[in-house]
């Protein structure tokens, strides 16, 4: 069985309790679950599958402590890894939508990973993300404040196709 670690970087929370739904739906323990501010980028070397997961702030922009472990994150040899992405954002900056989750995937891009649990975004509305490719998203985008009638079923649905996919 392949082991699961999730990395997020959050500034108010959010992101770390939408880490924390994921732990639950796919059965990862508390102590795999890792706020990047308190972790080093070698971390990952103890993991199959990386669940990794960040807000965008300002216009645009990648979660403070995320941009950093990305900075030591995209020249490890992730060859051999799945890696899945998700993300926290507000529909209302339509231009910039989960921006963080697309630059989380170009950045890795290098790094031999095999990179999976593309999802839709039914259901939410926005005008542009770097997240899409197509008419899927390279991850699971989430909006809590405005759409959180969905977040729940979403987030399972897209832990069943990690599931199916690892
Ligand atoms: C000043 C500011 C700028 C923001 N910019 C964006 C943005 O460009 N795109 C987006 O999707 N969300 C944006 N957001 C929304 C945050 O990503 C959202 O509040 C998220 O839940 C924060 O997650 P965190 O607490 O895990 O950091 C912004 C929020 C603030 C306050």
């Amino acid at each position: 069985m392949k082991k699961i670690g999730i990395f997020y970087g959050t500034t108010t929370g959010t992101t770390a309790e939408v880490a924390r739904e994921i732990a639950k739906a796919l059965n990862v323990k508390p102590e795999d679950v890792k706020d990047v501010a308190k972790t080093a980028p070698s971390a990952v070397g103890d993991y199959d599958v990386l669940i990794l997961g960040a807000s965008t702030w300002g216009a645009g922009d990648m979660q403070g402590d995320m941009a950093e472990f990305l900075d030591g994150l995209e020249s490890v040899d992730l060859r051999g890894k799945d890696v899945a992405f998700f993300g926290v954002g507000d529909e209302q900056m339509s231009d910039t939508f989960c921006n963080a989750v697309g630059e989380m995937y170009y950045r890795l891009r290098n790094t031999g990973a095999n990179f999976i649990a593309r999802y839709n975004v039914d259901g939410l509305e926005f005008r542009h993300s770097e997240a899409m490719v197509g008419d899927l998203a390279v991850g699971l985008l989430v909006d809590t404040t405005n759409h959180p009638e969905i977040t729940g079923r979403r987030i399972n649905e897209w832990c069943e196709l990690i599931s199916r996919e690892i």
